[in-house]
């Protein structure tokens, strides 16, 4: 197994996290940094490598096998592209990119180069979801018929310090529900249409503050899903999971799966069983929990990276699965403009 040489463009929140889990593995060695804002400098220094402005100038001198591409969502597609000239892969932050266009270009332009793209949807590193998706697809809640999740928070002011993120593409629903998208579709199947509303009526900004979609899965499975970022709730996958120290844990389940013979409450998984009574409402259901460690999702992440670098594996979430993900999101905007049903 080679050391994969890693290169970072956009060293902010997650562009550290990233950093971090590098430090963690055996199988990667960071070599330089990409970004233009001199308070980044501080993160060179601390982690003694180089500190560029620009991705293509970091190529032009660095020897690179991978780009960890954690710039904001509207700046993805042009540090990827450039990777890819250079036949670097590319681990690219979700959102894929921020339009249909950009993520067909991309998926174009890596059919030429050497260099593969893996996306950052980095909750399917996690066991539980695995769980989740196996009980499902397996038939564990006999057909499955319907779901419904959340995601409220309320963010903190300072969050939106930075002006992309009043931007569109960095709204709720490109920045937090293509997550639960992408987990939808890894566990149940694909999204067949998308029906949503969207409002901005506390922010008043170009992003949004809340959505409500309605989903169709090709399995025939219908869902619904609320989300927001200005709503103090504990209902979040952050607080449910515990995922990192920012986000106070509340183990509040976020996503409900119901089936003809039982129901699944994620993520901390509780499945919802008759036993061997007769499945329907005169009958008791009774709870079982199925305790899965959370494991370090980004460590798994750049752990896999790696082995696609060193040609042992292949992504496993590929430009176009991305794609698909990132086409049922980019949905929600459609059909909150045109009031119609979108087919993804
Ligand atoms: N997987 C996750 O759970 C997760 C979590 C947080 C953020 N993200 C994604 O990561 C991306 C970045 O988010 P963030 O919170 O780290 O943002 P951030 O604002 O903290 O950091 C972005 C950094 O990119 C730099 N930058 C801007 N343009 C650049 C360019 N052309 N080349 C190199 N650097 C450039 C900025 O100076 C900044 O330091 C977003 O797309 C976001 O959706 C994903």
């Amino acid at each position: 197994m080679n050391t994969a040489r890693l290169a970072i463009a956009g060293g902010g929140v997650i562009g550290r996290r990233h950093a971090c889990a590098i430090e963690e593995v055996s199988c990667a060695n960071l070599v330089a940094i990409a970004d233009p804002a001199p308070s980044v400098k501080g993160l060179a220094d601390e982690l003694e490598v180089s500190l560029y402005n620009d991705i293509g100038d970091l190529l032009e001198v660095e020897s690179v096998d991978g780009v960890i591409v954690s710039t904001p969502t509207s700046s993805h597609f042009l540090p990827t592209i450039t990777a890819l000239n250079f036949d670097c892969h590319v681990l690219v932050e979700k959102p894929f990119m921020s339009t249909r266009r950009e993520a067909d270009t991309v998926i174009e332009k890596e059919s030429v180069s050497r260099g593969q793209v893996l996306v950052g949807h980095h909750r399917r590193y996690y066991a539980l979801v695995d769980k989740a998706r196996e009980i499902i697809q397996s038939g564990g809640l006999g057909q499955l018929v319907a779901l419904s999740g959340q995601w409220t928070v309320r963010k903190n002011n300072e969050y939106y310090a930075s002006d992309w993120r009043k931007e569109w593409q960095a709204g709720p629903v490109l920045t937090n529900l293509i997550h639960e998208l992408d987990s939808l579709r890894y566990i149940c199947g694909d999204i067949e249409s998308i029906s949503a509303e969207i409002s901005h009526s506390i922010r008043n900004w170009e992003k949004e503050d809340s959505a409500a979609v309605v989903m169709r899965f090709a399995n025939g499975a219908l869902g619904t899903f609320v989300l927001s970022d200005q709503t103090s709730s504990p209902w979040a996958w952050e607080f449910a999971t515990g995922e990192t120290p920012f986000f106070p844990k509340s183990e509040q389940n976020t996503v409900r799966f119901m089936g003809t013979r039982g129901a699944l409450d994620f993520p901390n998984l509780v499945v919802w069983h008759h036993g061997e009574e007769i499945p329907d409402w005169n009958h008791v259901m009774k709870p079982a929990e199925i305790c899965i460690e959370l494991n370090d999702a980004y460590v798994r992440q750049i752990e896999h990276f790696c082995a696609v670098i060193d040609g042992r594996e292949v992504p496993v979430i590929s430009a176009q699965d991305a794609a698909a993900t990132l086409r049922a999101t980019l949905a929600v905007f459609e059909s909150a403009r045109t009031g119609c049903r979108v087919k993804v």
